[in-house]
């Protein structure tokens, strides 16, 4: 069986983390990259195995010791994207494209396609990722960069900072409803969309700065070279999604879709939002995990079962009690 998640850093203190046993190096041939920045990085400087193929005890610790990000969040969200990204038999992930690295496959409708894949996890409106409609929804993207360095000229003073990623969403939300025929925004895409948009300022930062205002070359080297800038601090203290609500309540957005071509955004009632947090697990589980697998038996099923199990655990160490556990495959 995989083992349990790792737990809390004892020290979460600001630490050199670009340090000599973690130098960046490029991807060489063959090595997997994807559309998180923030792994990519931790597998161009060795906090990730270099072949961007990683088990999900492996990338908890490594969001932890790497950017200090909190242990609930890094459960929550790892064991999340493995489920529905990783081969859960063999206890690999892929923080890029599909790939036989990750070993021999669960029959389909499962897909084990590395964060790469559409819809399950990655979604759309990324700030420095296309969507997946025009192509590319993983490889950095020059002019979203140039847009993002645009706004934060305009509205942060040459600086990423909160007030930027408020504008920024927003703006990426208005892009796609306006181009992109298929565009969705309902869980788990609305939350991480949010997220995702705070975790430069949680993460990228240096933590003796600690300041809330990234600079753009610092920005381009996580965004586009997965490097860490020299000397780089990790955050002071362990850091989750704060200032999401900033982010949310800067322009208010239900979660929706494009429902029939593009500038057809219509708000989806069934999708969870920021006040039904239970139903973005409860959706996730039995609608997106369940429909992947629809009749999982022997080891693939007792997989499923321990790694949605850690996936609850995380959930409920938040908040104990407030969201009753789902077993869309039964209990043991
Ligand atoms: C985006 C996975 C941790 C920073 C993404 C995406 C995935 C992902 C699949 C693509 C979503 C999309 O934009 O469509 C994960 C997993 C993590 C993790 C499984 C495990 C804990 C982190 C950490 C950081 C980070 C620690 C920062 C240090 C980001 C950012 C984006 C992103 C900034 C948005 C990129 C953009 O909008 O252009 N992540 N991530 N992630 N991730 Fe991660
Ligand atoms: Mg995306």
């Amino acid at each position: 069986p995989p083992p349990n998640p790792p737990g809390p850093l004892k020290d979460t203190s600001a630490k050199l983390v670009n340090d000599a046993a973690h130098p960046w190096r490029p991807a060489a041939p063959g090595d997997i990259r994807g559309p998180c920045p923030g792994l990519n990085t931790l597998a161009s400087h060795g906090w990730l195995p270099r072949n961007g193929i990683a088990t999900p005890d492996q990338i908890i610790t490594a969001v932890q010791e790497g950017f200090n990000m909190d242990n609930s969040l890094a459960r929550f969200v790892t064991y999340a994207a493995f489920l529905v990204d990783g081969n859960v038999v063999t206890n690999l992930l892929s923080i890029g494209q599909k790939t036989a690295e990750t070993g021999p496959a669960p029959p389909a409708p499962a897909i084990v396609g590395g964060l790469n894949t559409h819809a399950v996890f990655e979604g759309d409106s990324s700030m420095t990722r296309a969507d997946f409609f025009f192509g590319d929804n993983h490889d950095f993207n020059e002019t979203l960069f140039d847009q993002f360095v645009d706004f934060s000229n305009r509205f942060g003073g040459g600086f990423y900072n909160l007030t930027v990623a408020g504008e920024l969403r927003f703006q990426r939300v208005m892009q796609s409803i306006a181009t992109n025929p298929t565009f969705s925004f309902v869980a788990p895409r609305y939350f991480t969309a949010y997220a995702e948009s705070v975790f430069p300022l949680n993460f990228f930062i240096d933590g003796r700065k600690d300041d809330g205002q990234l600079d753009m070359e610092t920005a381009r080297g996580f965004f586009q070279n997965s490097r860490m800038p020299d000397g780089f601090f990790r955050a002071n203290g362990s850091k989750s999604a704060d200032g999401i609500d900033v982010v949310a309540e800067a322009h208010p957005l239900p979660p929706g879709s494009n429902v029939n071509g593009v500038n057809t955004f219509t708000p989806d009632p069934t999708s969870a939002n920021f006040g039904t947090f239970c139903l973005l697990y409860t959706n996730f589980v039995n609608k997106t995990v369940a429909s992947l697998y629809p009749s999982p038996t022997g080891v693939l099923r007792q997989a499923l079962n321990i790694n949605l199990n850690f996936l609850f655990e995380a959930l409920d160490g938040v908040d104990p009690g407030a969201c009753a556990q789902a077993f869309p495959f039964g209990q043991d």
